[in-house]
């Protein structure tokens, strides 16, 4: 038998991202409100008889690590052997604090669910949360209030307000681990979800890492500040590189965005609902 679909894996931005202290294991305690938005890779996962994964995702170096991850410990749960293809066309950077790799691999996992089946969602959340901490949320089509290591998490329910957001990615990656291991925390007790979601809904939006973040990267240092510049009320992107901002009038943004562009970003328009 041979299925094939296609799924979207969203990028996600932390609307709020508060850092606890370091665990034993070397993660920080979190808590944050993670929003996909509507940039996207595609997804197309192909299962047949046989008994091989494949994924192939042009332009990325490496190969994509996290799907093959993915698929691997999928099918190991579903205590089965197929031939997997994966194929990812990718539109969100690496290394840009955007979740793209996480997105793929959570898509990975939704795709292998809808095409397999009979894994349990207990079991789909361990699997994604060994693959990475941004992954478990991302198995969700909405916003969701993470905490632990990013393991726990629950979807927000009630709708958010619909947002525009200019996204600017510096043409350069930052590695989540650096930004974490450069991080002093100064928080020991971390904010209920109540409180956070509260955050989200009225455009409080913050960011524990970004300081650090900014600090690290140059690139992403000049287009936070030529956003707030054109005053722009910026949000570090996860742990960076890219910068986001909300945005009420697209036509407002025009020169700010070639300005960016010139400069050497990438930039986009989002819709987070
Ligand atoms: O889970 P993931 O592999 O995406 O994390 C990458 C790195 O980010 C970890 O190795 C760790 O250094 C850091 N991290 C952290 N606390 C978290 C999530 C990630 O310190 N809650």
């Amino acid at each position: 038998m041979n299925a094939r679909i296609t799924v979207a894996a969203h990028a996600k931005l932390n609307l709020v991202l508060a850092v606890g202290p370091l665990r034993p294991d070397g993660y920080h305690h979190l808590a944050s409100v993670i929003q996909p938005v509507d940039l996207a890779d595609d997804v197309t996962v192909e299962v047949g008889d046989g008994n091989a994964i494949t994924v192939s995702a042009p332009g990325l170096e490496g190969g994509d690590t996290l799907a093959t991850r993915a698929a691997t410990k999928y099918l190991a749960a579903a205590g089965t052997r197929a031939r997997v293809a994966v194929s990812i066309d990718k539109r969100i950077p690496v290394g840009a604090g955007l979740g793209g790799g996480s997105s793929d691999a959570a898509a990975v996992l939704r795709a292998l669910d809808r095409l397999i089946g009979g894994v349990s969602q207990d079991v789909l959340t361990t699997i994604a949360a060994d693959i990475g901490s941004d992954v478990p949320s991302l198995l969700h089509p909405c916003a969701t209030v993470v905490r632990g290591r990013g393991e726990v998490v629950e979807p927000v329910e009630s709708v958010m307000p619909e947002r525009r957001f200019l996204l600017a990615w510096p043409g350069v990656s930052l590695a989540t681990a650096a930004v974490y291991a450069a991080y002093e925390p100064r928080r020991e007790v971390l904010p209920a979800s109540a409180a956070i979601v509260e955050c989200a809904r009225n455009g409080t939006f913050y960011n524990d890492l970004a300081g650090t973040a900014l600090a690290l990267c140059g690139p992403m240092r000049a287009s936070e500040q030529m956003m707030r510049e054109a005053g722009l009320a910026t949000l570090v992107a996860g742990s960076g590189s890219s910068v986001a901002a909300p945005v009420d009038d697209v036509d407002d943004i025009g020169a700010l965005r070639a300005r960016l562009e010139a400069s050497g970003c990438v930039t986009w328009m989002c819709l987070a609902r």
